[in-house]
């Protein structure tokens, strides 16, 4: 009956297309063009471009010259030269030696360019070159597909007739993107007035695909790190009920991809609930449901380890997705491809829950007592 149903809703949808879907390219051609970012530099491409100007009319300007924070990376001093830069060996080495960060693919490696595509979502200077720090920094934004991490030169002083090739330092960049970037999009290879800024060691990483949503769930919902929730702000009860993790690998209990992991976290979620209302607790407590499982790739110094399960009784917003990873010894275990998925029947008569600052839209204040409604529950 059912392959029926649908056999007929395909027929249905087949009449009512009544041209081969080709792309269309009215409305493509009729929208404003893509806006192309530069990533910025700590001073603009016009100061240069004013240095330049002022050089080359000798007007007297004034010099500016101000000091430039100090770049996190190392020096190319020896000697100070866009060459030398680009041939420095620890910046080739560094690019190729990178990991691929969990949940990514690499787009390209060791290119002397930025990336500058549409969809600028930010940069941030690292202290070292590390594509998981950037990882962490894309994942924290909702929407960012890609992004790109370099070495780039730039000046200890700001250009300005006065000085107008000073020493250079470097800054290690991660820029985050909305689209997917490729060898194409690095155009970006500086700017060669005056003092020259240039670009090594630049990597591009692409996000996988979001998993599979899961029957009886609504999500997933993306999430920059695995929740940390507080209790309910309202109710001041924890809803936070536990874990389950399974690691990849082929035995018994075992996942052998991310998207079997993420079925065997929401098949737990449904489990747990299950078990919970076959022993209920003493009246008038409500046995607990998991509304939302939060999954994730637990990964030990980038090196996939399992799927990660963390349940709730109550559905938290993105705001609450702040562990991002954590050290354990002097071992790096980093969260990745983090989503959330929440019970549909709780996600139809509740919001997710937020309390704290810049809550997304639809999120409230808690106060349902894991769905079971709160005078019940207490
Ligand atoms: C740019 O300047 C800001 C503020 O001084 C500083 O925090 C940041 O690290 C600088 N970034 C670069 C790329 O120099
Ligand atoms: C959703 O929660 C209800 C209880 O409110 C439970 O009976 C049901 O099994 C849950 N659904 C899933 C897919 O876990």
């Amino acid at each position: 009956m059912r392959s029926t149903l649908i056999a007929s809703a395909f027929a249905a949808l087949a009449l009512a297309a009544p041209r081969p879907q080709d792309i269309e390219f009215d409305q493509v051609d009729a929208a404003p063009d893509a806006e192309i970012y530069t990533p910025p530099t700590n001073f603009t491409k016009r100061d240069i471009l004013e240095v330049a100007d002022a050089l080359a009319l000798k007007t007297k300007r004034d010099a500016d010259c101000a000091p430039q924070p100090a770049g996190s990376g190392p020096a190319v001093n020896n000697p100070d030269t866009p060459g030398n830069f680009l041939a420095y060996q620890p910046f080739i080495d560094a690019a190729n030696n990178a990991p691929t960060p969990q949940g990514y693919t690499q787009a390209f490696q060791n290119l002397q360019a930025s990336s500058e595509t549409t969809s600028y979502l930010g940069y941030k200077t690292l202290s070292t070159y590390g594509p998981i720090l950037c990882q962490e920094y894309c994942d924290q934004l909702y929407g960012c597909e890609a992004f790109n991490i370099y070495f780039e030169r730039d000046p200890s002083l700001a250009p300005a007739a006065g000085c107008p090739n000073p020493a250079s330092f470097t800054n290690i960049k991660c820029v985050r993107w909305g689209v997917q970037v490729n060898s194409a999009t690095a155009t970006n290879t500086g700017e060669t007035r005056s003092f020259q800024v240039v670009i090594a060691g630049s990597n591009g990483y692409n996000k996988l695909a979001a998993p599979n949503p899961q029957p009886g769930f609504t999500g997933p919902m993306e999430l920059g790190g695995a929740i940390n929730a507080p209790n309910d702000p309202v109710t001041n009860t924890n809803t936070y009920i536990g874990y389950k993790f399974f690691a990849f690998g082929t035995g018994s209990g075992m996942v052998q991809t991310y998207e079997a992991g993420v079925e065997a976290c929401t098949a737990a979620c449904t489990a747990q609930t299950a078990y919970n209302s076959r022993h209920p607790p003493a009246a008038p407590a409500k046995p607990n449901v998991c509304n939302q499982v939060v999954v994730y790739v637990l990964s030990d110094e980038n090196q996939p380890q399992g799927i990660y399960c963390s349940m709730y009784t109550e559905s938290w917003a993105q705001d609450y997705a702040t562990n991002y990873g954590q050290y354990r010894g002097s071992d790096y275990w980093g969260v990745s491809q983090a989503y959330a998925y929440t019970n549909a029947t709780y996600s139809a008569q509740y919001g997710n829950i937020c309390a704290v600052g810049g809550c997304p839209d639809g999120s409230y204040q808690g106060g349902n007592c894991g769905g079971w409604g709160c005078e019940e529950a207490r």
